[in-house]
């Protein structure tokens, strides 16, 4: 597939559309970046792109807003200071009609506003994806992250284009690199963290990991965050076919509680089950678990030690909160310190471990999450990934 990935010879002077995956952690109502990862990722490509004098519309989902009332806190444009810093001139476009009167104008980059503020987005609709490919004569998909996803200007735009008008960008040929290692022969013990909350999305995955051929398959899985919490509910034979494969499966065995003066949780983490303690005098606390406890940081500490292979997504506890970090912290503490291959997928697992120092002790650091567990889990990346089958698919 090396010759899908860009080159100067194919976007120079053309109008490219750039699909990016550039859903960063934001904080203060989107005025701050709390991990720039994906954005330093994009920087290969979009460099690649505008030395080679291309007109450039870079396009990005940013969280998960409601397209009826799309959140301002979630706008792309909050992403322009860092590109500005990074010496890119970028202009904003609200719409796809605007960024085409930007292309009009001889603006050569444009950001457009977040790609699910618009429904046909996640809808998906082909009336969405034909008016992007009003905006350029040639495709580039570098948003790893989102090669999972059937969003519109995944796996429906692309077809507007003609085959070999389509490519992929450096950040996917990184990734592609570094997780066909991993997903061809693991070295054994292979083991499987995961946590975070994309319960629906991680399941099918994880049980893909227990079931692969038995030289790609996962040792064992360790799981937390929510995932570890909802197994009973969620999987409950989750256990068992793990069992049938001779998958070792650990959950965790104790949590910490927030404090019960902590407001009821919303957004994010509303799926969590309150604990309710009465004292002795019949008064009664609610608490909730925010993290993995002591006992389970125990139990997975050697198992994470010993793997020849460890692969990480997702964050054992509530991670935007102080007193939800220990956990991710030590388990990661671990993972850099493990002489193996080391990967670790997921913007949340990939920000803690920025952020806890262990981003550059460890061999690969993904920007994806779930697309990670789908490219690693998958026997065919190629048909069963919707962004990177609708780069080879004849439309
Ligand atoms: C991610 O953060 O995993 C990707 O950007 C995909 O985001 P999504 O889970 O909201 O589709």
């Amino acid at each position: 597939m090396e010759k899908l990935l860009v080159t100067p010879a194919v976007i120079a002077h053309k109008r490219v559309f750039l699909r990016a995956d550039l859903n960063v952690p934001l904080a203060l109502a989107g005025a701050s970046i709390v991990d720039d990862h994906r954005l330093q990722a994009l920087v290969p490509t979009l460099r690649l792109l505008v030395q080679n004098a291309a007109c450039v519309v870079i396009a990005t989902h940013l969280g998960k807003p409601d397209p009826s009332q799309p959140d301002e806190a979630l706008s792309t444009k909050h992403l322009l200071p860092w590109l500005k810093k990074n010496h890119f001139t970028v202009s904003f476009a609200t719409s796809p009609a605007h960024a085409r009167a930007l292309i009009a104008r001889g603006d050569s980059l444009i950001l457009l506003e977040n790609l699910r503020f618009f429904k046909g987005e996640q809808e998906p609709s082909t009336t969405f994806a034909a008016e992007l490919a009003t905006l350029a004569d040639v495709y580039v998909n570098d948003a790893f992250g989102t090669l999972h996803r059937s969003d519109a200007s995944i796996a429906l735009l692309p077809l507007y284009f003609p085959r070999e008008k389509r490519f992929y960008g450096y950040c996917i040929a990184q990734e592609i690199k570094a997780l066909t290692a991993l997903r061809k022969a693991p070295g054994k013990p292979f083991v499987a963290l995961i946590g975070g909350n994309k319960i629906a999305t991680k399941l099918p995955l994880i049980e893909q990991l227990i079931t692969a051929p038995p030289t790609a398959r996962v040792t064992q899985v360790l799981l937390g965050g929510l995932l570890g919490l909802d197994l009973e509910s969620s999987a409950p034979d989750l256990p068992k076919l793990a069992r049938e494969k001779g998958v070792s499966l650990l959950k965790p065995v104790d949590y910490l509680k927030s404090a019960p003066a902590l407001p009821p949780l919303t957004g994010r983490r509303s799926g969590l089950k309150p604990c309710i303690s009465t004292s002795s005098g019949g008064a009664k606390s609610v608490s909730y678990p925010i993290d993995i406890g002591p006992q389970t940081i125990a139990l997975f500490t050697p198992c994470l030690a010993k793997a020849q292979t460890i692969f990480a997504n997702g964050t054992m506890g509530k991670y935007e909160e102080k007193a939800g970090q220990a956990g991710t912290n030590a388990m990661l503490a671990i993972i850099g310190n493990n002489a193996g291959f080391t990967v670790i997928g997921g913007g949340d697992c990939g920000a803690a471990a920025a952020q806890c120092g262990v981003a550059e002790k460890v061999s690969f650091v993904s920007t994806g999450g779930g697309a990670t567990l789908a490219f690693i889990a998958s026997n065919e990346p190629w048909h069963d990934l919707p962004g990177l089958k609708a780069l080879i698919t004849v439309a």
